[in-house]
This record gives structure tokens, C-alpha cells and sequence, in this order.
């Protein structure tokens, strides 16, 4: 597939152009596949039997979800939360503390989260009660990140006290699983952004980062964020890309170092 027939698929869906371009070679070779299962010769064919077989169109979908992602992805930010954010609003006195992961992948984000979660609870007499969501629209993703078994590539910025801390090797020795005591009290959904309602309401945290922002065109936005925006509490953070922007409408929002945008 050509990128022009590309483009054609993107815009179909409502997807961004922009955010697809670094990624495309992968996901083309996928839709590829995709097509020649489908008995789809040409773009214009399978675009027909999507609009007419509601499957297709989900399976399709799918194929064009990017679910790469890494365990402290973005180290500057996770010291800055640990060292600072989230100390702060734990001796404010937030209880309970609610976090989201919105486009969660297979879930290293927000076992990234309860690591430095749990870190901070280390010499001190009490926590916050805390309540964590995880959701991906990726039915696969959610099923993998319950399993919690990873390979070494998605460690690569896991500091090499909290790999053992955290950790299990497992007897393939390129694998390790997440222990137990990071992996209970996520609450996981299959939740897709743009169409189905937050998990739950007044979000001290959300995590927003390198999904809908990235991928999804100004239609496919302006139906997802206010729902997010209104889920989140009042003086939360709400958590993006480091290489994605915030859009003008989220005027309410105030950027700060390190973390791109808080409310
Ligand atoms: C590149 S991963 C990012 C994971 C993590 N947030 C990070 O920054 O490392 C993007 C994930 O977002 C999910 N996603 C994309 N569009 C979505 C939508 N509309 N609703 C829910 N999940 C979505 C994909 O399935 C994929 O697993």
C-alpha cells in the first residue's frame, strides 16, 4: 500500500496524518496482510467491505493501534512526580488519590506509577488510600498487561534496583513478570476514548500520553477530551506526551516544566 492509499484509510477513520507518518511502514505492512486476508485487492474495495462488515472494521481498527511503549518512558518525568509532585499532594492530604491510565497499552505506565508509589510509601507511616484505572481500547492489551510479563527491551529504562525489587525473573530468560505486590489494585477496562465514558470521575492524575493526542485527527479530539477534562479533579494533573502539545481549546490548562500541561 502506497502512502496516499494510506492517507485515504487514516482519514476514514478519522485519524491524524501527522501522528501516523513516523510509524506507518509497520502499521501499512499489517493493514497489508489485513486486506489480502480480506480478499481486498484494492483500498477502495476494503473501505466498502468496512463500511458493510462491522468485524472487519473493528479488526481494522485495530491494526492501526501503535502499542509501543516502556517502563518509566520519559524518565525526567517520572523523578519529577516522584520527587516532587507526588509528594506534595500526598502532605496535602489528598485521600483517596485517584490515578488514570488512558491508553494504558499493556500496562507499563501505570505499573510504572505504583513502583514510585510505593517507593514513596517507604518510611512513611501512612499513604493515601490509592485507586488506579487502567484502560486501552486494545482488548490484547488489557488481557497482556494483566498477564504482566515482559521482555528486557521494555526495561530498558528500569533502574537496576527497582528490576530486582519489582521484578521476577522467569525461567525464559529474556522475560521477567511483574511481582505481585505492583500488580494488584488496578482496576483494567477495555475503554475506547473517543466513544465509551471515563472509568470513573475526579481524577487527581490521568495519563494521556502518546495515544489519542498522537494519533487521532481534530474530530476523533473534540469528542474525547472534554469527557477527560471533566473526569479530572479540580488542581489534577493531566499527563502528555513529551513530544505532543496540548490543543488551544484546553485553555483551562497550564503548562509547567517537565510535565507539558496540569489543570
Ligand atoms: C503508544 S501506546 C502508549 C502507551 C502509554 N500511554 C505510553 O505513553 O507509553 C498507545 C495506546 O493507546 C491505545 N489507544 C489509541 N487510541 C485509543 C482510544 N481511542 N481509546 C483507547 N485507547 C486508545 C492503543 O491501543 C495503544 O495501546
Amino acid at each position: 500500500m502506497d502512502d496516499r492509499r494510506f492517507r485515504l484509510l487514516l482519514d476514514w477513520f478519522g485519524l491524524s496524518r501527522d501522528g501516523y507518518y513516523r510509524v506507518r511502514k509497520g502499521v501499512k505492512k499489517r493493514i497489508g496482510r489485513h486486506m489480502l486476508e480480506c480478499g481486498c485487492r484494492n483500498v477502495s474495495t476494503y473501505l466498502m467491505r468496512l463500511t458493510q462488515d462491522r468485524t472487519l472494521r473493528e479488526q481494522c481498527r485495530t491494526l492501526l493501534n501503535v502499542s509501543i511503549s516502556r517502563f518509566f518512558r520519559d524518565r525526567a518525568l517520572w523523578q519529577l512526580l516522584q520527587e516532587e509532585i507526588l509528594p506534595e499532594l500526598i502532605n496535602a492530604g489528598v485521600d483517596p488519590f485517584r490515578v488514570w491510565s488512558a491508553g494504558c497499552a499493556r500496562g507499563e505506565e501505570i505499573y510504572s506509577f505504583k513502583m514510585v508509589w510505593d517507593l514513596l510509601g517507604h518510611g512513611r507511616d501512612s499513604m493515601p488510600q490509592l485507586q488506579a484505572w487502567a484502560t486501552d481500547m486494545n482488548q490484547e492489551c488489557i488481557d497482556a498487561a494483566r498477564r504482566g510479563v515482559y521482555s528486557a527491551s521494555s526495561l530498558k529504562e528500569v533502574p537496576d534496583e527497582l528490576k530486582q525489587r519489582y521484578f521476577e525473573r522467569l525461567p525464559k530468560k529474556s522475560l521477567l513478570a511483574i511481582r505481585e505486590s505492583v500488580k494488584g489494585g488496578i482496576s483494567w477496562r477495555c475503554l475506547d476514548l473517543v466513544a465509551d465514558e471515563p472509568p470513573a470521575q475526579d481524577f487527581h492524575m490521568v495519563f494521556l500520553r502518546n495515544n489519542i493526542l498522537t494519533y487521532c485527527g481534530e474530530v476523533l479530539l473534540d469528542a474525547a477530551l472534554p469527557k477527560i477534562w471533566e473526569a479530572s479533579a479540580q488542581g489534577g494533573y493531566l499527563i502528555i506526551g513529551s513530544k505532543e502539545k496540548w490543543p488551544p481549546e484546553g485553555g483551562r490548562f497550564i503548562p509547567m516544566r517537565g510535565i507539558p500541561a496540569f489543570l
